[in-house]
């Protein structure tokens, strides 16, 4: 299937962001048995993305708070099965130390409430060559949220809470959304 076959099936929203999301995971150049984590799940945006371009993904944000059955939509671009869902809460991690090659949050990291705990967890659960990849809208991006959804917080920049961690970032930027791609310093 290709990207404007599922623009069409998963409609304007999945659209508007999808082009961004696969760019960044295609800039990463990741194995495909790479292991995948993808915080937040939400509409399930980046993980069904990350299984459209071939990666298997465990996703998953806090027992109880679904917000959109990702299942419906994963099913409809026939990826349901490369994703893997764990209720878990980003600040206590259910996952042995040095898991995941690679993490994303995308739209997540600004509603997660003790961000320095999640950071520590995150970095915990990572390889020591693992990507951190936290993706966050930008003022542009939050103010076109705000038309839709009145009381969306605001918008984060992550290098605020990631100084002093051992990270280099890289910022891939556009309008709405910057993408900050992290990795330990050597
Ligand atoms: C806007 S949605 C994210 C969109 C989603 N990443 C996507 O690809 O469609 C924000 C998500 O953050 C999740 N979240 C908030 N606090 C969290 C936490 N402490 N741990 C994990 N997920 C959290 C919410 O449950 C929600 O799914």
């Amino acid at each position: 299937m290709n990207i404007g076959q599922v623009k069409e099936i998963l409609g304007e929203e999945f659209g508007r962001v999808i082009d961004f999301l696969s760019s960044v995971v295609v800039k990463l150049e990741l194995a495909k048995n790479s292991k995948v984590l993808d915080i937040g799940t939400g509409r399930a945006h980046m993980a069904i993305t990350l299984a459209l371009h071939g990666y298997k993904v465990i996703t998953g944000e806090p027992e109880g708070v679904y917000w959109a059955d990702w299942r419906i939509s994963a099913k409809k671009v026939s990826v349901e099965e490369m994703i893997t869902f764990k209720p878990f809460n980003a600040e206590n991690l259910p996952f042995e130390d040095a898991s995941f090659d690679a993490i994303f949050l995308y739209a997540t990291f600004h509603h997660i409430d003790n961000k320095e705990r999640a950071l520590s967890e995150l970095l915990r659960v990572m390889k020591s060559e693992g990507r951190l990849v936290i993706i966050e809208l930008t003022e542009a991006g939050i103010n076109s949220v705000r038309k839709r959804y009145k009381s969306h917080p605001d918008a984060v920049d992550p290098r605020d809470f990631t100084k002093g961690l051992g990270l280099k970032v890289k910022v891939i930027e556009s309008r709405d959304l910057n993408a900050y791609i992290y990795k330990r310093f050597k």
